[in-house]
């Protein structure tokens, strides 16, 4: 979390708790302040104000606009998205699936990328939403949300993306991105984990997911949860304001990490579009190691990055993303991903790039698979 944001935050967990949804002065007064925070999170969007719903993280806003966008049209049961989204959207894709819709899950090329031309084939008349991410959380490539907007605003169809990955990393301007609704998650920007908004276009019909009370006027019920609004809306401020800055800096350590590692590990490559992606994401693999492995030994560093194959998240399945890329196995599983945050500094990243190398050569002197850094194979089972 940014300082800025907590001290935002504390005032409104402390002095000024008031439920904002009360009719007296003390409640009316943080009702004022969530009003601020909506004007600054679709200030950071170009929206207006009154596009903004707060919900409780980025899962929530997904699944709430593909549940809206269904409900919204009753008679349709298609919705197409694409294999490499995010769980909140790809498990609630699938388990609609399980209720009897057709859903089209798009493939993307090894670097990737969607074929537009396949998105404009699996369109038809029965589709009631296309849900595609404005970037991805693994590889951190950027689709072309402006263009696949603009073909599906020509066919009157609900557009919905996942931008909880993009916010406070590379411009979003609203006022002229062709898109119907759109998520995003607090604390991929530094605001606190357990905040998200839902921006919902003025003219998009709209379903509450959360059925109940009056609050987010009718469309999100709950108690606000104020200090993460609050601290939602001054992490806004602060990307409005560091964005230019970030994004030079961001890629100037990604870039400086990548083409070390590259250089001092062999048999290593990116994986992605390294032509459209965000500046702070860098997937690598490693050949014949696993990246828990990698992650176990850079943890011992106070080195902290995740792995492509997703067993540290609970699951044995190597990472979707990376096999809907065609990524080849054994350089799925030496796969790792570094995110950069303005927090990061130059000694972290050479940090990095002095430990990393070491790392690599031990394991795969480990590995059945293993090569040494010279390329020989060292050990065969
Ligand atoms: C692309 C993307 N979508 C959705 C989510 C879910 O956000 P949250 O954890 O706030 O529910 C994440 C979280 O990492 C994400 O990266």
């Amino acid at each position: 979390m940014a300082p800025e944001v907590f001290d935002a935050m504390q005032p409104f967990l402390t002095e000024f708790y008031g439920n904002p949804s009360s009719m007296h002065t003390f409640g009316g007064q943080i009702h004022r302040k969530i009003e601020e925070a909506r004007s600054s999170v679709a200030k950071l969007l170009g929206a207006d104000p009154e596009e903004i719903i707060f919900t409780s993280c980025g899962s929530e806003s997904d699944n709430t606009a593909i549940m809206s966008a269904v409900e919204s049209a009753p008679g349709k049961r298609h919705i197409i998205t694409t294999r490499v989204e995010h769980p909140a959207v790809r498990n609630f894709c699938k388990h609609l699936g399980r209720k009897g819709y057709r859903i089209t899950f798009l493939p993307v090329n090894h670097q990737g990328q969607l074929n537009i031309d396949d998105f404009v084939k699996a369109l038809d008349e029965d589709t009631a939403l296309v849900t595609i991410m404005y970037a991805n959380n693994e590889v951190g490539n950027i689709f072309p949300i402006e263009e696949i907007g603009e073909i599906l605003r020509e066919r009157r169809i609900l557009f919905h993306t996942d931008a909880v990955q993009v916010m406070g990393k590379i411009p979003v301007n609203l006022d002229k991105l062709p898109v119907d609704m759109l998520s995003l998650s607090g604390h991929k920007l530094h605001a606190p984990k357990g905040i998200g908004s839902l921006y919902v276009r003025k003219g998009t019909r709209f379903h509450p997911y959360l059925i109940g009370g009056h609050q987010e006027r009718g469309r999100r019920a709950g108690t606000e949860n104020v200090a993460s609004i609050i601290g939602l809306g001054k992490a806004c401020e602060l990307a409005i304001k560091n964005l230019d800055k970030e994004i030079k800096y961001l890629s100037m350590l990604r870039d400086k990490l990548e083409v070390k590692l590259l250089e001092l590990c062999p048999d290593s490559r990116i994986n992605g579009d390294v032509s459209r992606r965000l500046p702070n994401t860098t997937n690598l693999s490693f050949e014949y190691v696993e990246g828990e492995a990698i992650l176990l030994r850079l943890n011992e560093f106070g080195i902290c990055a995740s792995s492509g194959s997703a067993c540290s998240s609970g699951s044995l399945e190597p990472s979707h993303v990376l096999r809907a890329m065609g990524i080849p196995f054994t350089a799925i599983h030496g796969s790792i991903r570094f995110s950069l945050s303005r927090y990061n500094t130059e000694e972290e990243i050479e940090k990095v790039i002095e430990i990393v190398p070491g790392i690599i050569k031990e394991l795969r002197l480990l590995s059945p698979f293993g090569r040494d850094n010279l390329g020989q194979k060292i050990a065969c089972p």
